[in-house]
């Protein structure tokens, strides 16, 4: 036995359960406001904190000293302030910013209480359905990604596929598949006035929040939501481009739904699939921060409700490897990783040139591994 191997292993246990409370009470910062009242203020005491904030003194008291011992927030003990840096802050504090990680945290107590559920589960093998997750849940999927996909859907990805902005420009068909609470639907149609736009989920309670958000921004007549599973993908008419945005491995049949998407588009449309960007090396992935907080979500939330769907539980880690290989499979001859940089979404564009060429040839365009 390596006693140093050993001390060193118990430090790090207890320090990653220090770091995994100190992650739940961002969300207390996030949702009580202490960020916000931080940002750009300078240094604070723990009174002037909490007086700005509106909240207790004696719980702002501690909560900052579990910021400050996991590096969150400054402590200048001469002062005794504590202080919320500007590079930190642009994460936590801005929720219109593509910057915001704030969604990140309003996850965590829906996904850490079900641990219990998940024991038993581990013994049976059965999984756990996405209603079971609580009412929060598709909120707190949509807090993930609202910012980023309003920032960025348009301006920045759909450029990286001309073909697609001309036929929405021109009034073309786009459906999003497991939209959840419709954020890509609504951005859009607001970007295409003239375009047809559609949005499906299976989750009842995500679509009726679409639903509201598309009448809030005098959409409700544009955009025809589905609450539906993807094998009810309506596909007459066709569509001139479908997406799933961090999708397709919560799916129960992840090959078949590859499968209907091809068959519901248009001549010469375009899928595109957004999945974690990751490798296909677990070895690989254990080195990069985005990929372990993946497979902690994985194991968390998309195995079990795969699973609980029938699924295989292909788990949010699958890798370009297997998603290349399962397009191949589906009958898609373009596998295009897309040029955009972004540090957890793997962009790929799916279609199936052949059958607008009428050549019967096979074309395996390779992307940018970037
Ligand atoms: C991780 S969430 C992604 C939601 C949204 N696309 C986003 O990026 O915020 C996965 C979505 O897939 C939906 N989903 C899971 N299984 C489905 C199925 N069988 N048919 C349709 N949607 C499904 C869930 O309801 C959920 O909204």
């Amino acid at each position: 036995m390596d006693k140093e191997k050993s001390t060193r292993f118990m430090l790090k246990l207890v320090g990653d359960v220090g770091t995994t409370l100190a992650a739940g009470l961002l969300f207390v910062g996030d949702r009580s406001g202490l960020f916000k009242a931080m940002a750009g203020a300078g240094p604070l005491s723990p009174d002037a904190l909490a007086e700005r904030a509106g909240a207790s003194s004696r719980y702002v008291e501690e909560w900052l000293a579990v910021m400050a011992g996991a590096g969150y927030v400054e402590h200048d003990p001469a002062a005794d302030t504590f202080a919320l840096p500007d590079e930190h802050a642009m994460y936590l504090t801005d929720a219109s910013s593509e910057y915001y990680l704030g969604g990140l945290f309003q996850g965590l107590p829906g996904f850490l209480a079900m641990t219990p559920r998940l024991v038993t589960a581990f013994k049976t093998g059965k999984g756990v359905s996405f209603s079971d997750f609580g009412a929060e849940l598709p909120g707190s999927l949509e807090a993930m990604n609202r910012s980023v996909y309003e920032n960025r859907l348009v301006r920045s990805w759909l450029p990286a596929m001309p073909e697609v902005v001309a036929r929405l420009q021109a009034g073309g068909r786009a459906l999003d598949v497991g939209c959840g609470t419709g954020v890509v639907p609504v951005t859009l149609a607001k970007a295409f006035p003239a375009a047809t736009i559609a949005g499906l989920d299976f989750d009842a309670r995500s679509i009726d929040i679409a639903r509201g958000y598309a009448r809030e921004v005098g959409l409700g007549n544009r955009i025809a939501f589905f609450a539906e599973p993807v094998e009810a993908l309506p596909t007459d008419p066709g569509w001139d481009f479908i997406s799933t945005f961090d999708v397709i491995h919560d799916l129960p049949d992840p090959l078949g739904a590859m499968k209907r998407i091809r068959s519901a588009l248009n001549e010469g449309g375009t899928y595109l699939m957004v999945e974690p960007k990751v490798a296909d090396q677990l070895e690989k992935n254990i080195q990069n921060p985005f990929a372990r907080m993946l497979y902690g979500m994985s194991c968390l939330h998309c195995v079990p409700q795969s699973l609980a769907q029938g699924g295989p539980g292909l788990g949010a880690c699958w890798g370009e490897g297997r998603a290349r290989a399962m397009a191949r499979e589906a009958g898609f001859t373009r596998f295009e990783r897309l040029d955009i940089r972004n540090p957890a979404m793997a962009f790929y564009a799916l279609g199936d040139p052949d059958r607008l060429a009428g050549t019967g040839l096979s074309v395996c365009r390779q992307g940018s591994d970037s």
